[in-house]
């Protein structure tokens, strides 16, 4: 019975919403143009470098020290990726600073390239690359390099690769990059007020990266709130936020926008509790039940890893401890 349930709905959403390229109805098969179809991989931008040593994330090769101007970060509320480890470094052209007056959507110079490397059990396994080769949000383009077996350098692979240098670790494909990271405004989606960590803000103010004025803060709320909204800002606000095409079919929101004082009026509560789902799904079709979160399906979705997992993308494990503060979050009654 159950299985039947969920079939049906893994066929309704597949129709209305997944990456099948086929016509379909529902504006969310957006969520997977191509990104060649969107001027991003051509208007003659240069070329993607060759191998990951011509980059110029390091000083020389693959390893030993960042080349001068990496400056590396990290961020408060990362993206579950099966525990991989990830180093993040940002590279600005000479003189470059983050332009920061759209609050929620910080922009950067042309030139500015960001860097995440991928560690599983301490073996790099592949470093992502994104690089805005002109003025505008289309002028981004991005890969990932993946690891040699022997380590002595990365090749980029535009279609993804799965288990790669003998480990479970899945490659995105350039539309994945794109799929995620068009929600964020300029593309960059973890270096913004509520992401940045304090320490390198700070930092990054002193040096001129970041203007005088750049907002930074918390979510709002108490520890359960402000554990529960980061998380889902983070691991899912950059598709179910404004930007995102997604936005135009589903009423959800789970980004939190800069400046909210009361997490009350936070978008992820206000958009969810007691509110219908599209799907009924392992029994649920409300989006969020005060105090229910097995009847909630933010937390259910969080534990599927099939069709209908949540997020959709990058993921094979369910995130324990990210599932486990949305629950808290619920169960307080949010
Ligand atoms: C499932 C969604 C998702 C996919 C797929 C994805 N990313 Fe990201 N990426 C994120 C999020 C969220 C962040 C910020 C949080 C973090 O770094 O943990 C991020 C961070 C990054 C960063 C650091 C700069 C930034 O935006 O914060 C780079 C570089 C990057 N990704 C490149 C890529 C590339 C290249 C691909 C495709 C090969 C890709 N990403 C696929 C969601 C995704
Ligand atoms: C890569 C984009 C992407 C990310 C990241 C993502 N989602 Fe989704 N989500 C979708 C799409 C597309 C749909 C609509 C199709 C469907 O229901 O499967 C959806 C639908 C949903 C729905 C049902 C909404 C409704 O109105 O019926 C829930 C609940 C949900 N997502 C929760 C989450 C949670 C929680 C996260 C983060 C842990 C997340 N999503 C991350 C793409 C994403």
């Amino acid at each position: 019975m159950l299985h039947g349930i969920r079939f049906f709905c893994a066929i309704g959403i597949l129709l209305a919403a997944c990456s099948d390229p086929s016509p379909a109805t529902d504006a969310a098969v957006d969520a997977s143009v191509d990104p060649a179809d969107e001027g991003t991989t051509d208007g003659g931008a240069p070329p993607l470098p060759a191998l990951l040593s011509e980059t110029s994330l390091f000083a020389a090769g693959v390893d030993g020290p960042y080349a001068a101007g990496v400056l590396t970060y990290s961020v408060r509320h990362p993206l579950w990726t099966d525990g991989a480890e990830k180093q993040r470094h940002l590279r600005l052209p000479p003189g470059g600073t983050i332009d920061t007056s759209e609050p929620d959507h910080w922009a950067f110079p042309e030139g500015t390239r960001v860097y995440k490397e991928f560690l599983v059990d301490g073996v790099p396994v592949e470093t992502r690359l994104l690089w805005k080769t002109g003025p505008t949000v289309d002028d981004w383009v991005y890969v990932s390099y993946r690891y040699r077996p022997d380590g002595s350098d990365a090749d980029p692979v535009p279609d993804g690769e799965a288990d790669v240098r003998g480990t479970t670790h899945d490659v995105p494909d350039q539309a994945g990059c794109f799929d995620c990271h068009r929600g964020g405004g300029d593309f960059v989606l973890g270096i913004g007020a509520l992401q940045l960590d304090r320490v390198t803000f700070d930092r990054w103010v002193g040096e001129g990266v970041l203007p005088p004025e750049a907002p930074w803060e918390e979510p709002p709320g108490d520890e359960t709130e402000r554990a529960a909204l980061g998380y889902l800002h983070g691991n899912c606000g950059h598709c179910h936020g404004e930007v995102h095409p997604l936005a135009r079919m589903r009423q959800m929101r789970l980004r939190l926008p800069v400046g909210l004082a009361d997490a009350d009026a936070a978008p992820a509560r206000t958009t969810t509790v007691g509110q219908g789902a599209q799907h009924l799904i392992e029994g649920t079709d409300t989006l969020v039940v005060a105090g229910e979160p097995d009847r909630s399906q933010v937390y259910v979705r969080m534990g599927l890893r099939d069709i209908l997992q949540m997020p959709t993308r990058g993921t094979e494990e369910v995130d324990d401890a990210g599932r486990a503060a949305v629950a808290a979050w619920i169960l307080a009654g949010p």
